[in-house]
């Protein structure tokens, strides 16, 4: 449909839209409607011409103009668009070019605006990058010029309808029912547990399927940077940070939200990600009877986990680093390592016990490691399973407490 054509269309509806009082979205697609016939009347239209037409136009009048069809598009689980007429979607896990852009920059910067003030940030030339979420969950981030060099870009991670559950993760290969009932005990004793991977490995998927393990009487709270967490508990609380405003006041941050939180009677606390120096506010609810934390945190192995915590602590303490891996190894109980691998599948790769301090280090007890079977050639699917150890949980204190023993 020529470009044309829907600014003429579109610019008649508007001129129809009231100011005095709003306007419902039954009218506005009444209008377009209306519009659309009329401008039929002198150019031929079919009836599916006109149908998209009219969609078209309500999308991006109402909605998130092209990018609509895709949020609905259920196999679609990202969309990263690197300026108007760049734009990639992901599918099973697989990375595809899309044919569809937008009509120009002013457009893509005008759906940034509107996504973004509905969660009350801002963007723009002096704050041109911000985390944001859509209505329904989806978790936003966009990054404008000149910062971005061939932007706007706009990366939206979807909100699954239907979070992935411990069996979907089992049934995909993702862990072994073994390490699974292994890891519901753990949750269910209060063991404090940190998972971590790169980017996208499915951290916070894991989370999610991690927190259905937790007794339905326990009262929880979650604390993010941006709300993306789906926990199914009846007594929840769920936190958000929030940015400075224009005068630069007004930041909530992770760090003030935890310690908020130890008011607020917790079970459990949740945190999103840490990344920075909340890492310490966490150790120390962790070490001062808060148990049963899950947290994620960006690393490519367990141990650069550790020097990657020891690091945010020390960024924001000057302890020295045997009192902050004294409090590293006393806080976390286990750490889950997730990874993707080169078929693109996301796996469990170590499930590791977190033991005490000694001799400088923290010593570590790796419980299950992925395997991949020998005579694995094939680069299109990785064979291998998360096999047990033959190491043994050391700290059962909890397991025995909970009567899981
Ligand atoms: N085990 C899994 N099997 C299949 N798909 C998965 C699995 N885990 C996550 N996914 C999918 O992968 C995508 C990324 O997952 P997720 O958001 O959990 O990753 P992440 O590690 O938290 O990413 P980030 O580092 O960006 O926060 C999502 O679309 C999610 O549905
Ligand atoms: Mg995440």
């Amino acid at each position: 449909m020529d470009f044309q054509k829907i600014q003429e269309i579109k610019k008649n509806v508007c001129a129809q839209i009231s100011l005095e009082k709003s306007t419902t979205e039954e009218e506005i697609e009444e209008l377009i409607t209306n519009a659309v016939f009329e401008y039929s009347k002198h150019t031929y239209l079919s009836i599916k011409e006109k149908q998209v037409l009219i969609e078209n136009i309500f999308n991006a009048m109402c909605r998130l103009d092209i990018l609509q069809p895709l949020l609905e598009d259920g196999t679609i689980t990202e969309i990263m668009i690197n300026g108007p007429h760049n734009i990639f979607i992901e599918r099973d896990g697989r990375i595809e070019e899309c044919n569809i852009v937008f009509d120009s920059t002013e457009r893509l910067e005008d759906v940034i605006q509107s996504i973004v003030a509905k969660v009350n940030r801002t963007v723009n030339e002096s704050s041109p990058v911000v985390d944001a979420r859509l209505q329904d969950g989806s978790r936003v981030c966009a990054v404008l010029q000149p910062i971005a060099l061939n932007g706007p870009i706009l990366s939206i991670r979807k909100f699954a309808k239907k979070p992935l559950t411990i069996e979907d993760l089992i049934n995909n290969d993702s862990l072994t029912e073994e390490a699974a009932k292994f890891l519901e005990k753990m949750v269910l004793a209060k063991y404090n547990i940190l998972i971590c991977g790169g980017t996208g490995s499915g951290k916070t998927t894991f989370l999610n399927t991690l927190s259905n393990f937790i007794p339905h009487d326990e009262r929880i709270i979650t604390i993010e940077d941006s709300a993306e967490l789906q926990i199914n508990i009846p007594n929840l609380v769920r936190l958000e940070t929030r940015e400075a405003n224009s005068q630069g006041v007004g930041r909530v941050s992770i760090r003030q939200l935890i310690k908020t939180s130890l008011r607020m009677r917790p079970d459990r606390i949740i945190v999103g990600e840490v990344r920075g120096e909340e890492a310490l506010d966490m150790l120390q609810a962790m070490n001062t009877g808060h148990e049963g934390s899950l947290s994620t945190g960006h690393a490519n192995s367990t141990k650069d986990m550790l020097s990657r915590l020891e690091t945010m602590v020390i960024s924001s303490a000057s302890f020295p680093l045997e009192a902050v891996r004294k409090q590293i190894a006393s806080a976390l109980d286990l750490i889950i390592h997730l990874g993707r691998l080169r078929d693109k599948t996301r796996r469990v790769l170590e499930i590791t016990e977190v033991l005490n301090y000694r001799d400088g280090e923290i010593q570590l007890n790796p419980l299950f490691i992925f395997e991949e079977d020998q005579d694995n050639t094939s680069n299109e699917k990785v064979r291998g399973s998360l096999q047990p150890t033959k190491n043994r949980l050391l700290n059962k204190g909890k397991l025995e407490m909970a009567g899981l023993a």
